[in-house]
This record gives C-alpha cells, structure tokens and sequence, in this order.
C-alpha cells in the first residue's frame, strides 16, 4: 500500500467509519444489548442424527428456580418453518429429527446459565432410525429417505443441475491431451468472533423487534413473520453491530431470530437467544463439503476443448441455501477460461448432518480446487509454463462463458495473470524454487497459480433479489444521513458507501452518516451476500444522491448560489430546506440489468457482471514433518474501480488467511452424523504465525459502467482464489497431484513421493 495514497474520494485509503467504536469497545454486538424485563433462551437439540420423536419429558428443567418456560412446536402460533428457500426445515421439530443438534424444544429462564442447564435437562424419547451421512450413499436407491419429499428432486437429491454446452465428445475427439482427477474438500467452519446470537422484543401494536447479527434483515423479517403468522408490516429487524459472518450469518439468523421470536410472543418479553461457541460450531452452517470429478481436454497448445465435471455437494439434513450454492458451483465450475464444449452435472444431497449454507465464495472454491488443478496437470503434460496456459484461455471481452453468455465488457482476468506474474516476478522465481529443490534438502520450495471468475450478485438464480434501496436525508445544518439495506459485517462496506455518497453529492465523507440497517427505514434490498453490497447500495445512494442534488440544485439557485459553490454551502442551503419546509429526503432505488437463465441445459446470462483474480503462493513444506508454511504471496484482483483501496486490500489480506485455513488446516471429522469439533482447540484455524506475510496486492480495475464509478465486487474473491494457489504450491511443491484438503502434515506426509526425500 501506498502510505501517500490519497484521503478522499473515490480510492481513497479513508478511514474506516466504525473503526473507533469497534477498537475502542463502543461497537455495541448482540450480546452488549439488554431490554427491561429481559429473559434468556436456550435450545434443546437432537442428540440423534435420525430418529422419530415420541416424547419430551420437560419435568426437571422446570422445577429448576428461574425457569420461566417451555415451548414446543405444537404451540408455534404461525407455520412450523425455518423459511429460507424451500420450506422443509421446521423451526422446531416435532415428530422427527434428522441430524444432531437439531433444535426440538426451547427453554427461557431469567439468566442464560439458567436457560441451558435447563435445556440440558430436558429428556427425548426417540425411536432411532437408519441414518446416512455420507452424500454418495445417500443417492443409493436403499438409502434411508433423508429429505423432506416436497423439498426433494429424488429420493435425497434436493438439487440436481445440468448445464450442457456444445457436444463434449466433439470436444474430447479434438483434445490431444485429456487430464483427470476426483478432488474432495471438507467441511469449513466461518468462525466469525462473534457468535450467532438475536433479540426478540414484543411491540406495542402486537409487532415484534428482532435485534441480531446477520447479513440479511430481510430474510429474518420474512422468517419471523412466517413463524408468527404476522403481517411482514409488524415485524421490524435491526441488525447489531455484526462480528464478522462469512456467509455464515446468512440463512442461520433467520432461524435464530424465529427461536427467540417465539419465546417472546410466548411470554411478551424481550428475548434474547445467543449461541456459545462449541453449540455455534456443532450446529450452524458450514460449507458444503464435495467430491468432484473433473476432465479436462486441450490441444497441444494448451487451448482448452472440453470440460466434463460431475459434482456431488453434502448438503444436510434441509435445503437451506444449497440450491444457491450447488447452482454457483454449477455456473463457476469452467473457471475464467473459454471451454467450448462443456459438460457439467451438479447435485446438493442429503444427508443425516447439519445443513450446509453459505461461506465466502458460495460453492465455487469446490469447484476452483479441481478447475485450477486441472490446468496444472495440463501444463505439466503438454510442458506448457502454467501462468502461460492460463494466459492462453483466459476469458476476453467478446468471449463466451461456459454458460454461453457473451461478455461485453469489464473483462480483467488476462490483466490480473499478467500483473500477478509480474509481482512475483515470474519465471525467475519459478526457476529459483526449482534450483533450490534441486539441491535436495528437506524442505522443499513450490508456487502455486490459481486464476478465478466470480459472478457478482445473485444472477439467473434469483434475479428478484437483486435490487437495493436507499434513504437519504439533508438535515438542517447540511449534514446527511443515509439508510441503506445491506449490512456491514467487517468487510468495510459503511465506509466503502460513505464514500460513494460523499463523491456524488462532492462532499467531504465526515458529513455522511450512514445508520445501522433497520427494515422500517428501507426497502427490501435483498441479502449482504455475494460481493453485491457495493454494487447494489452504492447504484441506490447514487439514486437517492442523484435526486437529492437536484434539489439542492434548485434550492442554490432560488437563493443565488453557483453550482459549483453547492456543496461548499451545503449548510446554507440545508438551512433554506428547512425554512422553507421544502421536502429533503430522498429515497434511491437500484436494480440491475436483466439476467436470464434455463435451468434445463443451465445456459443463460448466468450474472450481469463478473469479478476476477489472480493469486501465486509461495510455500515451504518440510517432507519429514509434512508442515507448510506459506512463504510469499501475490493476489491480483480486477473488481472494476476499487472504492476504497486500504479496505479492498484488507480483504484480500484476510481471504488469503481464510483460503490458507481452509487448504492446510481447517478440518471437521464426521463420525455417525456427529461432528467431532467443539471449538478453536479442535478446529483450527490460522492464527498470526500461520499467515503469510503481506501479500502483495495489486488491482488491475476493469472498470463496469453500470457499477458505481466501475465497480464491481470484491469481498469473497479473495479466499476462492487464496486456498487453490495455496494447494497448488503444496502440490509444486511434492511434485505430486493432490486431491483432497486439507493439506495438513499427514496428508502431505503420505503424499511425500520417495524421490522427494
Ligand atoms: N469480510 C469481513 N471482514 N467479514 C465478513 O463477514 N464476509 C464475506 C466478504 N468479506 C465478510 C468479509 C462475504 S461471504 C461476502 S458475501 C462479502 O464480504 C459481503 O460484503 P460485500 O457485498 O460488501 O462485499
Ligand atoms: Mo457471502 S458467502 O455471499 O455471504
């Protein structure tokens, strides 16, 4: 980063907007809140990963002093429903459960010790029914029924996708090379800091609050009315101050914020329901864990002909997001690279474990292991250098992606393999990492290349939530304030925004304040997913700017002001709106240009915008104790204009350090539908000393002219980029292929060739 880099506009290394509460404690998270009268929630969950309910004995959880309550799914005054996209998941089940740590009864008390010894008091009585937990013989005809039937294509296949390009035997007859390889990734735990945690409060009028951490207010509106049965008028969601969510904070909130919405309609009490790590960890989503088998066809120059991939994600015991998951593998699974003959069968499963949902990269890093993998193995057959073949394929302006959409513009995948390369200074240092192995030692050097595409927003899959609004107020003395409907989450999305604003209405950022996302204020805007909330708030506060400026125009001019002197006397001005009581709100509204897309040959404008990445790692693995260390890193991102260029590169900073987890370390043992993690000791993840050190970020801005300035997105390209060029370089590194993550030392112990000691 350039230190000089400039303070304001767009750019500009401005200074985070939350960052003084959050260092200084003042950023209030969920479980900061408190409401009068207050109780505390606690779940009693299914300790069975498949079984039929016959009974709850609740007798000694009540007798426990400070125990207000319990409730149960025959008292749920609404549907019986966790609503997120098909309506299988019950929030409370009641006559069957279907993986461990489903919730089955909820207990409030005055304090939350109360609330879960009391939860762990509560006895089931069930009668255990076969399980499957393991995706691929869970589609087995005789495998027991997982899926709730009316959520289900067959049998447990919640979701099977095809996308059919071309005619891949053609493609396959005109390879002179095929390469192949069945790659498998586990589960990845988000970790956010904060735990998942909500707060219902009764209204007045008979409405409810949701106070919580999450990404998508809406979502949790819909939820909580459902579960209710209220008008969604009556159900107002305001999001805390959120510790991080990583997709995490996604679907699960919905479910959260309905488990203490029922409890306070049940008792007319503020509720709050906040999950401890090790229940957080057991119970919450996680990525999909995959097995995909990928061929690959090129000719001898390394142009690509055919791709032909099977895939099979474990989804759990409900649907939740996997339909939106599976279909981003689906439509990511030919990389940044122009296939002609494609040939791709997806299917989300399920299974007798935890629903899966959304983590950062939404599906595709599955995919991106095996896709970048192949190229490799392609390179090294045909002796073709393996920034080169990537050069070679990469998708350009007038292309056709592997959907058979045309792009038109805003194409940077050639420019970030060309930056990146340069950055890390290819070919020398391949040549001097493989001169120092040449000498033998144990610790061998290797680089690793993974070049990404990532779809911003949610696309051909669900159009209909990609549209955003915003609120914009002139306050007396020339201040703004702004509501919009996507959240910060971390990821520096208020101050990214700021400056958006600050730049339409060509005022300085410190005059903009942008409020905590409360659904009374905007419109559905859709979910804080997918890298859409730049794009979509910003195109809606450039709506509100747009017609507030008009005004301000009009108002300078009643009372002599040049335009170009506007801004400068925004408080003069300010001040004749509200003498004059002339109207100073504004609302914006974006939404975005049509996609379309058929879900019988998967062919269509899959996404209305792409954004793009190059990454080369550098590693040192020892072979004797099978550990890597991650030695130098390079991460080249087109996301069109960069708002904010210190947040875009922290980011990239921290989806490397996310992507390196999710390749070395970060695992989850499933036995018998029970997941052996509790917590950080059992799950790993990155700490400091793991990290690399900075990686060299570089930005080649691409920019898209119906983005706010040119942009795009940038938030999950980092780690769907981070955790291939890390593997890659493992995999550089033993001179041998690898297929499964996590790298951890066992696994690169095993994949030790002799000749590598
Ligand atoms: N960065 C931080 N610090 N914390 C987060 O929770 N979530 C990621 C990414 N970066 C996340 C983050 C995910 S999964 C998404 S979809 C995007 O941020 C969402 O934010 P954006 O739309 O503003 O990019
Ligand atoms: Mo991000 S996985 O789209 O929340």
């Amino acid at each position: 980063m350039n230190e000089d880099a400039p303070r304001a506009g767009i750019g500009a290394a401005v200074p985070r907007v939350d960052a003084s509460d959050k260092v200084r404690g003042g950023a209030r998270f969920i479980d900061d809140l408190a409401f009068p009268g207050m109780l505390h929630a606690a779940v009693v969950r299914s300790t069975e990963p498949h079984a039929i309910l016959r009974s709850l004995d609740p007798s000694q959880a009540l007798e426990l002093p400070g125990v207000v309550c319990l409730f149960t799914a025959g008292e749920i005054p609404g549907k019986n429903v966790i609503h997120v996209i098909y309506d299988d998941q019950p929030a409370l089940a009641s006559d069957r459960v279907r993986y461990v740590g489903e919730p089955v009864a909820l207990v409030a008390a005055r304090d939350r010790r109360t609330a879960r010894t009391a939860a762990s008091l509560v006895t089931l009585d069930y009668d255990p029914l076969p399980a499957v937990t393991d995706p691929l013989e869970a589609v087995h005809p005789g495998a027991p029924q997982v899926a709730v039937p009316s959520a289900a294509e067959r049998g447990n296949v919640f979701n099977a996708m095809p996308l059919r390009k071309g005619n891949v035997e053609t493609g396959f007859e005109e390879a002179d090379v095929i390469v192949e390889g069945t790659y498998r990734t586990g589960y990845q735990e988000h970790a956010y800091l904060e735990p998942q945690g909500a707060i219902a409060v009764p209204e007045e009028n008979g409405g409810i609050a949701i106070y919580g951490s999450m990404q998508c207010p809406f979502y949790v509106q819909g939820a909580v009315a459902r579960v209710l049965g209220l008008p969604l008028s009556r159900v107002r969601v305001v999001q805390s101050a959120t510790g991080g969510a990583f997709g995490g904070k996604e679907d699960v909130p919905s479910q959260i914020g309905s488990l203490a919405a029922l409890l306070a309609w049940k008792t007319h009490r503020p509720v709050k329901l906040v999950l401890d790590r090790k229940e957080d960890v057991l119970t919450t989503s996680k990525r999909h864990p995959a097995v995909v088998r990928y061929r690959t066809g090129a000719k001898s120059d390394g142009t690509l002909t055919a791709i032909e991939v099977d895939f099979v994600y474990n989804a759990g015991a409900y649907q939740t997001l996997s339909s939106a998951v599976l279909w981003r593998g689906l439509v990511t699974a030919a990389g940044p690279y122009r296939v002609p003959h494609v040939k791709i069968d997806g299917r989300s499963v399920a299974t007798n474990t935890v629903p899966c949902g959304a983590f950062r990269g939404f599906g595709s890093p599955q995919v991106i292991f095996p896709h970048e993998s192949q190229m490799d193995r392609l390179a090294s057959r045909l002796g073709i250098d393996r920034l080169e073949i990537r050069r070679r394929n990469a998708l350009r302006v007038g292309d056709q992606t592997s959907c058979a959409q045309r792009l038109e513009e805003s194409v940077g995948i050639a420019e970030t393999i060309d930056e990146a390369g340069r950055l890390a200074d290819w070919p020398e240092r391949l040549r001097r990492v493989e001169k120092t192995n040449a000498e033998g030692n144990r610790i061998r050097r290797g680089v690793g290349i993974a070049s990404v595409v990532y779809g911003v927003g949610l696309g051909g899959k669900a159009p209909f939530l990609d549209k955003a609004g915003a609120y914009m107020k002139l306050e007396a003395d020339g201040s703004i304030a702004v509501a919009v409907g996507t959240v910060e989450m971390g990821q520096g999305l208020s101050t990214a925004l700021t400056q958006i604003a600050a730049q339409a209405l060509a005022i300085p950022p410190e005059r903009i304040h942008l409020a905590p996302v409360d659904s009374l204020r905007v419109p559905d805007s859709g979910p804080t997913v997918a890298s859409r909330g730049t794009i979509m708030s910003g195109l809606a506060i450039l709506d509100a700017a747009r017609k507030l400026s008009e005004r301000i125009r009009e108002v300078a001019r009643a009372l002599g002001i040049a335009e170009r002197d506007a801004p400068a006397r925004l408080a003069e001005i300010a001040q004749a709106f509200y003498n004059r009581n002339l109207d100073p709100a504004v609302e914006g509204w974006a939404s975005t240009p049509p996609v379309h897309w058929d879900p019988k040959t998967g062919l269509g404008n899959a996404y209305f915008v792409y954004a793009y990445a190059t990454h080369i790692a550098e590693v040192a693995v020892d072979v004797t104790t099978g550990e890597t260390s991650v030695e130098d890193y390079v991460a080249v991102h087109d996301s069109g204009r960069i708002i904010n260029r210190q947040l875009a590169a922290g980011q990239v900073e921290g989806g490397v350090a996310q992507g390196l987890g999710f390749a070395l370390m970060e695992e989850i043992v499933e036995t018998d539908g029970r997941l052996l993690a509790n917590g950080f000791t059992t799950y790993r993840i990155p700490t400091i000393r793991d990290v690399a050190p900075a990686p060299k970020v570089g930005f080649v801005e691409a920019l898209y002219a119906q983005g706010p300035f040119g942009a795009k997105g940038i938030g999950e390209v980092p780690l769907m980029a981070a955790h291939a060029a890390v593997a890659r370089a493992v995999a550089h590194a033993l001179g041998t292929e690898i297929e499964a993550y996590p790298l951890s030392p066992d696994r690169v112990k095993a994949a030790v060739t002799p000749s590598a000691i």
